[in-house]
């Protein structure tokens, strides 16, 4: 953290905290945007409302067992009902975009050809006008996790190559409704963590493993995550060619993806430690990006995996290639990668042929990477914003970024009053020295157009339930009332620093 201490104050008192970023947040680009982030069943609730069929994570959440608190997102934080009084907080932050993203469920209940739910098209419609009515541009997302449950039931979902066209065809409903005032799309939100906890590990829907990944009762982990990377990334394809062939001329937006980004840092100097964070990188992050951007999966993988490894034909090589306009980068957390292909490793989690035989670890000699919080994949490292965002323009050619999530994470113990929930140094800590970390990035070149806090509220964190609370804004579950932590405070700061010296 050595190199990010300048720009914290020694006291933790509110006024310094504010004196101290308006140095940081005057030196980004012009045009950048700052936002807050969000996604469809974390934050909407009205599960059933006005037509909207069930998700898969509907039918998840509602098994008993799969969640930490039984909860689930039937109500969520009712953004559903509440996104005008939720637009006017961001209008108090002062944010220029929002990141959302639409209910595939809402829009085709049953997720494939045939009657779009008009209620649905008019819900996102109202949040639009909304946003751009208070100056605030909408960054949106066509899944983020959650997809029609009739998709699994009726043939699989990812699994299946059939889901291609389904979504091709859900995305054109997307860009013919909005596509006028949407001038950022995302296809994915985060498939690496589909594809791995859904069919790897068998924690998130559809809840499938093998072997020594889990104990789900159907599955192939060493075969899953991959056929289901390859129907998402052609998925990806047939939507950035139906908009670029269909829409881009006359809308111009940009389209891009969004990964979950962990940096990986060599736990030692050696090349084989070296080689294996590269893998580690290979078999996470550019198993999406470089069939999207440069039509092949890493040679890594292929050298690996073998046949293991879905093929692309040569017609889809030609309609990929540099399939994306910019890369959307969810970055909180880093780890130490140690090889385990030329050396002995002692058992652990994430030794095999499909991870590409490396150890990832938060330990080198007893020394955490970061420091540690409340949430066990999550080490506060700023360093690896830099050096992931750099990683990046190195390898992909200085394609724009967007920092798409960053935030802090806090247990939400039985115990805390919303005072001490209020009060949130420690993120305000987390975000500075994260986005100080992100600008030294840019001020190397990298072309880095906007930041997203993760999140706007409080909401509901997948598995865990409401047990973690990551909001500029503090939810009460039981009113639903909001009310800003000291980071909603300091986020304001930041921006109107940045708006004046624009
Ligand atoms: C990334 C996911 O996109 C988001 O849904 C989640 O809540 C955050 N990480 C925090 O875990």
């Amino acid at each position: 953290l050595a190199a990010y201490s300048s720009i914290f104050t020694a006291s933790h008192e509110f006024t310094n905290i504010l004196g101290a970023n308006s140095s940081l947040s005057s030196s980004f680009p012009t045009n950048f945007l700052f936002g807050t982030a969000s996604s469809s069943y974390q934050f909407e609730g009205a599960y059933l409302t006005h037509g909207k069929g069930l998700s898969n994570w509907d039918t998840f959440s509602h098994k008993p067992g799969n969640i930490a608190d039984g909860s689930n997102g039937d109500i969520a934080v009712d953004h559903y009902h509440m996104y005008l009084e939720d637009i006017e907080l961001m209008e108090y932050i002062g944010v220029n975009t929002f990141r959302f993203s639409i209910s595939w469920a809402r829009i085709l209940p049953k997720g494939i050809f045939g009657d779009v739910n008009m209620a649905g098209i008019r819900h996102y419609d109202n949040l639009i006008n909304s946003l751009l009515g208070k100056g605030i541009e909408p960054f949106v997302s066509l899944t983020h996790y959650d997809i029609p449950q009739e998709l699994e039931d009726k043939y699989g979902g990812w699994l299946s190559s059939q889901v291609q066209k389904d979504f091709a065809y859900y995305a054109n409903i997307c860009f013919k409704y909005y596509g006028d005032r949407v001038k950022h799309w995302v296809t994915f939100n985060e498939p690496n963590v589909v594809a791995i906890r859904g069919y790897r590990s068998g924690i998130y829907p559809p809840a499938r493993c093998s072997g020594s990944f889990g104990n789900c009762s159907s599955g192939d982990s060493e075969r899953e995550p991959f056929i289901v990377a390859h129907n998402m990334i052609l998925s990806h394809a047939a939507a950035v060619d139906i908009y670029r062939t269909k829409y881009q001329g006359k809308q111009n937006a940009s389209i891009g993806i969004v990964m979950n980004a962990v940096w990986y840092e060599p736990i030692s100097n050696s090349s084989e430690d070296r080689l294996a964070a590269q893998r580690a990188q290979s078999f996470y992050m550019n198993w999406f990006l470089d069939p999207i951007i440069f039509g092949k999966y890493p040679q890594e993988m292929k050298d690996i995996l073998g046949s293991l490894l879905p093929h692309f034909s040569k017609d889809y090589f030609k309609k990929l290639k540099n399939g994306l306009d910019f890369i959307g980068v969810n970055h909180y957390t880093s780890f130490y990668v140690k090889d385990c292909l030329h050396s002995t490793c002692e058992q652990g989690p994430g030794i095999s042929k499909t991870e590409g035989y490396y150890l990832r670890t938060a330990l080198k000699n007893n020394a955490l990477i970061g420091e540690s919080t409340a949430l066990d994949w999550l080490y506060i490292y700023p360093e690896g914003m830099e050096k992931m965002v750099i990683y990046l323009k190195n390898r992909y050619n200085n394609i724009p970024i967007f920092i798409t999530e960053n935030g802090l994470g806090v247990m939400n113990q039985p115990d805390s009053n919303v005072d001490s929930c209020l009060n949130d140094d420690k993120r305000i800590e987390y975000m500075k020295s994260y986005l100080d970390a992100l600008l030294s990035a840019i001020r190397k070149g990298a072309d880095v157009r906007g930041y997203f806090a993760w999140s706007l509220l409080d909401n509901f964190e997948w598995l865990s339930g409401y047990t973690i609370r990551f909001g500029l804004y503090h939810v009460d579950y039981l009113t639903l009332k909001r009310t800003p932590k000291t980071s909603a405070k300091w986020y304001k700061q930041f921006i109107s620093n940045f708006t004046r010296f624009e």
